[in-house]
Protein backbone atom coordinates (compact mmCIF):
# COMPACT_ATOMS: atom_id res chain seq x y z
CA UNK A 1 0.00 0.00 0.00
CA UNK A 2 1.35 3.39 -1.14
CA UNK A 3 2.96 4.87 2.28
CA UNK A 4 2.11 2.52 4.65
CA UNK A 5 4.98 3.06 7.05
CA UNK A 6 4.00 6.25 6.95
CA UNK A 7 0.29 6.00 7.47
CA UNK A 8 0.17 3.94 10.19
CA UNK A 9 3.21 5.94 12.10
CA UNK A 10 0.97 9.35 11.68
CA UNK A 11 -2.03 6.94 12.96
CA UNK A 12 -0.49 5.49 15.61
CA UNK A 13 0.94 8.83 17.00
CA UNK A 14 -2.38 10.12 16.52
CA UNK A 15 -4.28 7.42 18.49
CA UNK A 16 -0.86 7.75 21.72
CA UNK A 17 -1.49 11.89 21.69
CA UNK A 18 -5.17 11.42 22.19
CA UNK A 19 -4.68 9.15 24.84
CA UNK A 20 -1.86 11.60 26.49
CA UNK A 21 -4.29 14.04 26.33
CA UNK A 22 -6.82 12.17 27.83
CA UNK A 23 -4.82 10.80 30.60
CA UNK A 24 -3.60 14.38 31.78
CA UNK A 25 -6.95 15.42 31.81
CA UNK A 26 -7.97 12.08 33.58
CA UNK A 27 -5.16 13.00 35.93
CA UNK A 28 -6.16 16.57 36.88
CA UNK A 29 -2.81 17.86 35.41
CA UNK A 30 -2.29 20.93 34.02
CA UNK A 31 -1.51 21.05 30.15
CA UNK A 32 1.52 20.82 28.80
CA UNK A 33 3.24 24.14 27.79
CA UNK A 34 6.34 25.09 25.94
CA UNK A 35 5.61 28.77 26.66
CA UNK A 36 5.58 28.42 30.84
CA UNK A 37 8.64 28.63 32.67
CA UNK A 38 6.56 26.89 35.31
CA UNK A 39 7.46 23.17 36.26
CA UNK A 40 4.60 20.85 35.42
CA UNK A 41 4.40 17.24 37.73
CA UNK A 42 5.10 15.19 34.30
CA UNK A 43 8.82 16.92 34.38
CA UNK A 44 10.30 15.04 37.91
CA UNK A 45 9.70 10.87 37.81
CA UNK A 46 11.30 11.26 41.10
CA UNK A 47 8.69 12.72 42.40
CA UNK A 48 5.38 11.89 40.53
CA UNK A 49 4.16 8.65 39.60
CA UNK A 50 2.05 8.79 36.65
CA UNK A 51 -1.01 6.47 35.84
CA UNK A 52 -0.49 3.58 34.22
CA UNK A 53 -2.22 4.98 30.69
CA UNK A 54 -0.68 8.51 31.01
CA UNK A 55 3.05 6.79 31.21
CA UNK A 56 2.26 4.59 28.14
CA UNK A 57 0.88 7.08 26.15
CA UNK A 58 3.82 9.04 26.81
CA UNK A 59 6.32 6.50 25.52
CA UNK A 60 3.99 5.54 22.82
CA UNK A 61 4.09 9.07 21.57
CA UNK A 62 7.60 9.13 21.84
CA UNK A 63 8.48 5.96 20.35
CA UNK A 64 6.02 7.08 16.99
CA UNK A 65 8.22 10.69 17.11
CA UNK A 66 11.44 8.78 16.60
CA UNK A 67 10.23 6.25 14.30
CA UNK A 68 8.55 9.31 11.95
CA UNK A 69 11.99 11.14 12.22
CA UNK A 70 14.11 7.60 11.35
CA UNK A 71 11.63 7.36 8.03
CA UNK A 72 11.73 10.88 7.23
CA UNK A 73 15.34 12.65 7.87
CA UNK A 74 17.95 12.21 5.03
CA UNK A 75 20.96 10.07 6.15
CA UNK A 76 23.08 12.95 5.91
CA UNK A 77 21.13 15.60 8.34
CA UNK A 78 20.80 12.43 10.78
CA UNK A 79 24.92 12.08 10.94
CA UNK A 80 24.71 15.76 11.13
CA UNK A 81 22.11 15.84 13.96
CA UNK A 82 23.47 13.14 15.57
CA UNK A 83 27.17 14.18 15.92
CA UNK A 84 25.60 17.78 16.92
CA UNK A 85 24.01 16.26 19.90
CA UNK A 86 27.57 16.02 21.85
CA UNK A 87 27.43 20.31 21.42
CA UNK A 88 23.83 20.38 23.17
CA UNK A 89 25.60 18.15 26.15
CA UNK A 90 28.40 21.13 26.17
CA UNK A 91 25.68 23.88 26.07
CA UNK A 92 23.61 22.74 28.56
CA UNK A 93 27.14 22.04 31.10
CA UNK A 94 27.70 25.83 30.16
CA UNK A 95 24.67 27.59 31.18
CA UNK A 96 24.93 25.74 34.75
CA UNK A 97 28.85 26.19 34.87
CA UNK A 98 28.41 30.14 33.85
CA UNK A 99 25.29 30.50 36.62
CA UNK A 100 22.76 31.28 33.70
CA UNK A 101 20.45 28.98 34.60
CA UNK A 102 20.06 30.08 37.86
CA UNK A 103 20.00 33.73 37.10
CA UNK A 104 17.12 33.17 34.55
CA UNK A 105 15.24 30.90 36.64
CA UNK A 106 15.64 34.48 39.67
CA UNK A 107 14.83 37.16 37.30
CA UNK A 108 11.27 38.46 38.66
CA UNK A 109 9.47 37.83 35.59
CA UNK A 110 11.28 34.84 34.58
CA UNK A 111 8.97 34.47 30.80
CA UNK A 112 9.58 37.25 29.78
CA UNK A 113 13.44 36.69 28.45
CA UNK A 114 16.34 38.41 29.31
CA UNK A 115 19.25 39.76 26.62
CA UNK A 116 22.01 37.98 26.08
CA UNK A 117 23.61 41.39 26.42
CA UNK A 118 22.70 41.65 30.16
CA UNK A 119 23.99 38.25 30.34
CA UNK A 120 27.13 38.46 28.94
CA UNK A 121 27.61 41.44 31.28
CA UNK A 122 26.31 40.26 34.49
CA UNK A 123 28.84 37.23 33.92
CA UNK A 124 31.68 39.11 32.04
CA UNK A 125 31.01 36.52 29.15
CA UNK A 126 31.51 37.24 25.25
CA UNK A 127 27.81 37.87 23.82
CA UNK A 128 28.76 36.35 20.71
CA UNK A 129 29.70 32.99 22.56
CA UNK A 130 26.40 33.04 24.73
CA UNK A 131 23.57 33.59 21.60
CA UNK A 132 25.00 31.06 20.00
CA UNK A 133 25.14 28.14 22.95
CA UNK A 134 21.61 29.74 24.30
CA UNK A 135 20.12 28.80 20.49
CA UNK A 136 21.64 25.24 20.53
CA UNK A 137 19.89 25.08 24.19
CA UNK A 138 16.34 26.17 22.92
CA UNK A 139 16.93 23.83 19.94
CA UNK A 140 16.48 21.70 22.60
CA UNK A 141 14.04 23.31 24.32
CA UNK A 142 15.54 24.11 26.92
CA UNK A 143 15.22 27.77 26.40
CA UNK A 144 13.26 30.12 24.04
CA UNK A 145 14.26 32.99 22.26
CA UNK A 146 11.78 35.65 23.08
CA UNK A 147 12.92 37.95 20.72
CA UNK A 148 15.64 38.19 18.83
CA UNK A 149 18.95 37.20 21.38
CA UNK A 150 16.72 37.36 24.52
CA UNK A 151 16.21 34.28 26.09
CA UNK A 152 13.64 32.72 28.97
CA UNK A 153 13.66 29.40 30.69
CA UNK A 154 11.61 26.88 29.69
CA UNK A 155 9.95 24.52 32.22
CA UNK A 156 12.15 21.85 31.37
CA UNK A 157 15.55 23.79 32.53
CA UNK A 158 14.30 24.22 36.02
CA UNK A 159 15.39 20.74 36.58
CA UNK A 160 18.72 22.03 35.83
CA UNK A 161 18.58 24.66 38.65
CA UNK A 162 21.25 23.86 41.92
CA UNK A 163 19.72 21.44 44.22
CA UNK A 164 17.22 19.97 41.96
CA UNK A 165 17.12 16.48 39.85
CA UNK A 166 18.46 17.09 36.42
CA UNK A 167 21.28 19.24 38.03
CA UNK A 168 22.15 15.93 40.23
CA UNK A 169 21.72 13.47 37.56
CA UNK A 170 25.40 14.99 35.87
CA UNK A 171 27.33 12.43 33.61
CA UNK A 172 29.77 15.13 32.85
CA UNK A 173 32.50 14.03 35.27
CA UNK A 174 36.13 15.82 34.13
CA UNK A 175 37.14 13.39 31.53
CA UNK A 176 34.12 11.56 30.67
CA UNK A 177 33.77 12.55 27.07
CA UNK A 178 37.85 11.06 26.45
CA UNK A 179 36.12 7.89 27.30
CA UNK A 180 33.50 8.30 24.58
CA UNK A 181 36.21 8.48 21.98
CA UNK A 182 38.25 5.82 23.40
CA UNK A 183 35.34 3.60 22.08
CA UNK A 184 35.72 2.72 18.85
CA UNK A 185 39.78 2.32 19.36
CA UNK A 186 38.67 -0.05 22.43
CA UNK A 187 36.18 -2.41 20.25
CA UNK A 188 38.11 -2.81 17.19
CA UNK A 189 42.07 -2.52 17.90
CA UNK A 190 43.27 -2.63 21.50
CA UNK A 191 44.91 -5.57 22.83
CA UNK A 192 41.84 -5.55 25.19
CA UNK A 193 39.16 -5.88 22.05
CA UNK A 194 37.98 -9.43 22.92
CA UNK A 195 38.67 -8.63 27.03
CA UNK A 196 35.20 -9.16 28.90
CA UNK A 197 37.45 -7.79 31.76
CA UNK A 198 35.91 -5.33 33.92
CA UNK A 199 39.54 -4.36 34.13
CA UNK A 200 39.70 -3.92 30.37
CA UNK A 201 37.92 -1.15 28.94
CA UNK A 202 37.85 2.19 27.41
CA UNK A 203 37.72 3.58 30.68
CA UNK A 204 41.27 2.34 31.95
CA UNK A 205 42.47 3.02 28.35
CA UNK A 206 40.93 6.90 28.65
CA UNK A 207 42.16 7.24 32.18
CA UNK A 208 45.37 5.82 31.95
CA UNK A 209 44.45 3.50 35.63
CA UNK A 210 44.35 0.06 35.92
CA UNK A 211 41.92 0.37 38.73
CA UNK A 212 38.05 -0.78 37.71
CA UNK A 213 35.65 2.08 37.58
CA UNK A 214 33.87 1.58 41.29
CA UNK A 215 37.47 1.47 42.70
CA UNK A 216 38.92 4.79 41.09
CA UNK A 217 35.82 6.51 42.28
CA UNK A 218 36.51 5.63 45.75
CA UNK A 219 40.16 6.70 45.46
CA UNK A 220 39.20 10.08 44.21
CA UNK A 221 37.15 11.52 46.99
CA UNK A 222 36.35 14.79 45.16
CA UNK A 223 34.01 13.24 42.51
CA UNK A 224 32.36 10.25 45.57
CA UNK A 225 29.74 12.46 46.40
CA UNK A 226 28.92 13.73 42.93
CA UNK A 227 28.58 10.19 41.40
CA UNK A 228 27.16 8.99 44.50
CA UNK A 229 24.38 11.45 44.23
CA UNK A 230 23.82 11.12 40.59
CA UNK A 231 23.55 7.33 40.84
CA UNK A 232 20.90 8.23 43.68
CA UNK A 233 19.14 10.64 41.08
CA UNK A 234 19.19 7.54 38.36
CA UNK A 235 18.07 5.32 40.95
CA UNK A 236 15.09 7.62 42.15
CA UNK A 237 13.75 7.87 38.77
CA UNK A 238 12.19 4.34 39.13
CA UNK A 239 11.62 4.72 43.01
CA UNK A 240 8.05 5.79 43.15
CA UNK A 241 7.03 3.11 40.52
CA UNK A 242 9.04 0.44 42.79
CA UNK A 243 6.95 1.36 45.53
CA UNK A 244 3.93 1.80 44.23
CA UNK A 245 3.94 -1.07 41.38
CA UNK A 246 5.47 -4.51 43.57
CA UNK A 247 3.17 -6.15 46.13
CA UNK A 248 5.37 -5.64 48.99
CA UNK A 249 2.74 -6.57 51.38
CA UNK A 250 2.86 -10.38 49.76
CA UNK A 251 6.69 -10.44 50.66
CA UNK A 252 6.99 -12.84 53.69
CA UNK A 253 10.28 -12.29 55.15
CA UNK A 254 10.56 -9.52 57.54
CA UNK A 255 14.04 -7.71 56.50
CA UNK A 256 14.67 -5.93 53.05
CA UNK A 257 18.66 -5.80 52.47
CA UNK A 258 19.39 -3.32 50.02
CA UNK A 259 22.75 -4.52 48.22
CA UNK A 260 25.00 -1.79 46.84
CA UNK A 261 21.95 0.11 48.03
CA UNK A 262 24.29 3.66 47.85
CA UNK A 263 22.71 6.76 49.62
CA UNK A 264 19.96 4.31 50.44
CA UNK A 265 17.08 6.50 49.24
CA UNK A 266 15.54 3.29 47.91
CA UNK A 267 15.07 1.60 51.34
CA UNK A 268 14.00 4.77 53.09
CA UNK A 269 10.95 5.08 50.26
CA UNK A 270 10.18 1.65 50.90
CA UNK A 271 10.21 2.17 54.63
CA UNK A 272 7.82 5.31 54.41
CA UNK A 273 5.63 3.56 52.35
CA UNK A 274 5.59 0.08 54.56
CA UNK A 275 6.92 0.76 57.82
CA UNK A 276 6.02 -3.02 59.38
CA UNK A 277 9.71 -3.80 57.27
CA UNK A 278 12.96 -3.64 58.59
CA UNK A 279 16.10 -2.71 56.61
CA UNK A 280 19.82 -3.00 55.98
CA UNK A 281 21.63 -1.09 53.26
CA UNK A 282 24.97 -3.17 52.45
CA UNK A 283 27.44 -0.85 50.61
CA UNK A 284 31.27 -0.55 50.44
CA UNK A 285 33.59 0.90 53.22
CA UNK A 286 33.97 4.37 51.42
CA UNK A 287 30.03 4.87 50.98
CA UNK A 288 28.42 3.62 53.73
CA UNK A 289 30.10 6.11 55.60
CA UNK A 290 28.13 8.62 53.67
CA UNK A 291 25.13 6.28 53.45
CA UNK A 292 25.36 6.30 57.18
CA UNK A 293 25.35 10.05 57.92
CA UNK A 294 22.69 10.77 55.23
CA UNK A 295 20.43 8.34 56.94
CA UNK A 296 21.20 9.60 60.92
CA UNK A 297 19.45 12.35 59.22
CA UNK A 298 16.69 11.38 57.24
CA UNK A 299 15.69 8.84 59.55
CA UNK A 300 17.17 9.33 63.29
CA UNK A 301 14.38 7.43 65.02
CA UNK A 302 14.63 4.35 62.82
CA UNK A 303 19.12 4.20 63.11
CA UNK A 304 18.65 4.63 66.83
CA UNK A 305 15.91 1.88 67.22
CA UNK A 306 17.94 -0.42 64.86
CA UNK A 307 14.93 -0.64 62.23
CA UNK A 308 17.26 0.48 60.10
CA UNK A 309 21.02 -0.05 59.54
CA UNK A 310 23.73 0.62 57.31
CA UNK A 311 26.93 -1.82 56.87
CA UNK A 312 29.72 -2.22 54.71
CA UNK A 313 29.43 -5.19 52.37
CA UNK A 314 31.23 -6.45 49.88
CA UNK A 315 29.21 -8.30 47.32
CA UNK A 316 32.20 -10.05 46.07
CA UNK A 317 32.09 -11.94 49.72
CA UNK A 318 29.53 -14.30 51.03
CA UNK A 319 26.27 -12.62 51.69
CA UNK A 320 26.13 -12.57 55.78
CA UNK A 321 22.52 -12.27 55.79
CA UNK A 322 21.09 -15.53 55.67
CA UNK A 323 18.10 -17.38 55.93
CA UNK A 324 14.38 -17.17 55.84
CA UNK A 325 14.08 -13.35 57.32
CA UNK A 326 16.00 -11.80 54.65
CA UNK A 327 14.88 -10.66 51.18
CA UNK A 328 17.04 -8.67 49.07
CA UNK A 329 17.07 -6.30 46.40
CA UNK A 330 19.84 -5.86 43.41
CA UNK A 331 18.94 -1.93 41.94
CA UNK A 332 21.21 -1.09 38.91
CA UNK A 333 23.93 -4.01 40.58
CA UNK A 334 23.82 -6.85 37.93
CA UNK A 335 24.10 -3.88 34.35
CA UNK A 336 27.08 -2.83 36.25
CA UNK A 337 28.93 -6.43 35.54
CA UNK A 338 29.83 -8.45 33.49
CA UNK A 339 28.36 -12.13 33.27
CA UNK A 340 30.95 -13.62 35.77
CA UNK A 341 31.22 -11.02 38.15
CA UNK A 342 27.49 -10.50 37.52
CA UNK A 343 27.15 -14.41 38.90
CA UNK A 344 29.44 -14.15 41.57
CA UNK A 345 27.00 -11.45 43.19
CA UNK A 346 24.32 -12.73 42.96
CA UNK A 347 25.53 -16.28 43.41
CA UNK A 348 26.69 -15.06 46.76
CA UNK A 349 22.84 -13.86 47.42
CA UNK A 350 21.20 -16.99 46.18
CA UNK A 351 23.62 -19.46 48.90
CA UNK A 352 22.23 -16.69 51.67
CA UNK A 353 17.89 -17.36 50.73
CA UNK A 354 15.67 -19.00 52.63
CA UNK A 355 12.86 -20.53 50.87
CA UNK A 356 10.85 -17.50 51.65
CA UNK A 357 13.49 -15.14 50.75
CA UNK A 358 13.21 -13.40 47.01
CA UNK A 359 16.07 -11.54 45.27
CA UNK A 360 14.52 -8.29 43.55
CA UNK A 361 16.48 -7.26 40.83
CA UNK A 362 16.20 -3.66 39.81
CA UNK A 363 17.36 -3.17 36.35
CA UNK A 364 16.23 -2.63 32.51
CA UNK A 365 15.16 -5.62 30.53
CA UNK A 366 16.45 -5.01 26.92
CA UNK A 367 14.29 -5.98 23.91
CA UNK A 368 16.09 -6.82 20.55
CA UNK A 369 15.79 -4.41 18.00
CA UNK A 370 14.47 -6.72 15.20
CA UNK A 371 10.95 -6.80 13.47
CA UNK A 372 9.60 -10.13 14.56
CA UNK A 373 9.58 -8.79 18.15
CA UNK A 374 6.72 -5.98 16.86
CA UNK A 375 4.50 -5.23 19.42
CA UNK A 376 0.60 -4.42 18.57
CA UNK A 377 -0.63 -1.08 20.12
CA UNK A 378 -3.54 -2.47 21.93
CA UNK A 379 -1.39 -4.94 23.89
CA UNK A 380 0.47 -1.97 25.07
CA UNK A 381 -2.51 0.22 25.83
CA UNK A 382 -4.61 -2.47 27.72
CA UNK A 383 -3.96 -0.78 31.16
CA UNK A 384 -5.16 2.51 29.65
CA UNK A 385 -8.68 1.65 28.99
CA UNK A 386 -8.27 2.65 25.61
CA UNK A 387 -9.42 1.47 22.54
CA UNK A 388 -6.55 1.62 20.16
CA UNK A 389 -5.59 0.79 16.47
CA UNK A 390 -4.12 -2.80 16.04
CA UNK A 391 -0.66 -0.93 14.78
CA UNK A 392 2.27 -2.58 15.30
CA UNK A 393 5.37 -0.68 16.96
CA UNK A 394 8.95 -2.36 17.11
CA UNK A 395 8.44 -3.86 20.82
CA UNK A 396 11.84 -2.01 22.04
CA UNK A 397 9.93 1.49 21.73
CA UNK A 398 12.31 2.52 18.44
CA UNK A 399 14.13 5.46 19.47
CA UNK A 400 12.38 5.73 22.66
CA UNK A 401 14.74 3.20 23.74
CA UNK A 402 17.79 4.98 23.39
CA UNK A 403 17.82 5.32 27.16
CA UNK A 404 18.47 1.34 27.34
CA UNK A 405 20.71 1.19 24.65
CA UNK A 406 22.98 4.12 25.66
CA UNK A 407 22.73 2.55 29.04
CA UNK A 408 23.79 -0.68 27.74
CA UNK A 409 26.91 0.98 25.76
CA UNK A 410 27.96 3.19 28.94
CA UNK A 411 28.14 0.28 31.49
CA UNK A 412 30.09 -1.48 28.57
CA UNK A 413 32.49 1.05 28.23
CA UNK A 414 33.01 1.83 32.11
CA UNK A 415 33.30 -1.50 33.25
CA UNK A 416 32.22 -4.24 30.46
CA UNK A 417 28.57 -4.40 32.12
CA UNK A 418 25.63 -3.94 29.84
CA UNK A 419 21.72 -4.06 29.98
CA UNK A 420 20.17 -7.82 29.16
CA UNK A 421 17.49 -8.80 27.16
CA UNK A 422 15.29 -11.58 29.32
CA UNK A 423 17.05 -14.54 28.03
CA UNK A 424 19.74 -13.15 29.26
CA UNK A 425 18.23 -13.06 32.29
CA UNK A 426 17.19 -16.22 32.55
CA UNK A 427 20.47 -17.79 31.84
CA UNK A 428 22.29 -16.04 34.60
CA UNK A 429 19.14 -16.38 37.35
CA UNK A 430 19.29 -20.19 36.33
CA UNK A 431 23.30 -20.43 36.33
CA UNK A 432 23.20 -18.96 39.88
CA UNK A 433 20.21 -22.02 41.23
CA UNK A 434 17.54 -19.35 41.03
CA UNK A 435 14.10 -19.16 39.22
CA UNK A 436 12.80 -16.10 38.02
CA UNK A 437 8.93 -16.20 39.76
CA UNK A 438 7.64 -13.02 38.08
CA UNK A 439 8.93 -9.88 36.07
CA UNK A 440 6.87 -6.51 37.34
CA UNK A 441 7.32 -3.63 35.06
CA UNK A 442 7.57 -0.52 35.78
CA UNK A 443 6.17 2.88 35.05
CA UNK A 444 10.01 3.76 34.55
CA UNK A 445 12.90 2.40 32.68
CA UNK A 446 13.88 -0.77 34.90
CA UNK A 447 11.81 -3.71 35.70
CA UNK A 448 11.78 -5.90 38.85
CA UNK A 449 12.72 -9.48 38.03
CA UNK A 450 11.60 -10.84 41.21
CA UNK A 451 13.54 -14.67 41.91
CA UNK A 452 13.14 -17.62 44.27
CA UNK A 453 15.70 -20.30 45.42
CA UNK A 454 14.66 -23.10 42.13
CA UNK A 455 13.94 -25.73 44.46
CA UNK A 456 12.98 -27.94 41.59
CA UNK A 457 16.88 -27.87 40.34
CA UNK A 458 17.25 -29.72 43.94
CA UNK A 459 15.02 -32.95 43.33
C1 LIG B 1 24.88 1.96 40.09
S1 LIG B 1 25.08 2.13 41.82
C2 LIG B 1 23.49 1.65 42.40
C3 LIG B 1 23.19 2.22 43.76
C4 LIG B 1 21.82 1.85 44.33
N1 LIG B 1 21.59 0.42 44.31
C5 LIG B 1 20.71 2.58 43.62
O1 LIG B 1 19.96 1.94 42.88
O2 LIG B 1 20.58 3.80 43.79
C6 LIG B 1 26.12 0.77 42.20
C7 LIG B 1 26.43 0.65 43.67
O3 LIG B 1 27.22 -0.52 43.89
C8 LIG B 1 28.18 -0.21 44.88
N2 LIG B 1 29.30 -1.18 44.77
C9 LIG B 1 30.24 -1.26 43.81
N3 LIG B 1 31.08 -2.27 44.08
C10 LIG B 1 30.66 -2.83 45.24
C11 LIG B 1 31.12 -3.93 46.03
N4 LIG B 1 32.19 -4.66 45.65
N5 LIG B 1 30.45 -4.25 47.14
C12 LIG B 1 29.35 -3.53 47.53
N6 LIG B 1 28.86 -2.46 46.82
C13 LIG B 1 29.52 -2.12 45.70
C14 LIG B 1 28.57 1.22 44.55
O4 LIG B 1 29.22 1.86 45.63
C15 LIG B 1 27.21 1.82 44.22
O5 LIG B 1 26.58 2.32 45.36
Amino acid sequence: MAHAELNRLQACLSFALDTLRKEIDNSQLPPLSQQSSVAHPLDDPTTYLPSTGLFEARRLSLACLGELKNLIQSPLDKIMDERFTIYGVACTDTLIKTGIIDYLSDVPNPSQGVPAAELASKFELDSQKIVPILRCCAASGWVRETRDSSFALNRCARTFIEGNAGRRLNFSMPGFMSIIETIPHWVAESDWKLSRSPEQTAFQIAFKTPLVAFSWIIENPDVLVPIADHLQVFGDMSTPSIVADYPWEQLQTPVIVDCGGGEGGLISSILDAHPSFRAIVQDMENVVALTSSIMEDRRPRDVANGVLKVEPHDFFQPQPRIGNEYSFILRHIMHDWPDKEATTILGHVARALGPKSRILIIDMVAVPNVDSTATSVQSLMLDSGAKGPDYRIPSHFGSASRIVSGSSVHMMTMINGCERSLREWEKLVKGCGLRITNVYPLRAHTSIIECALDTRALL
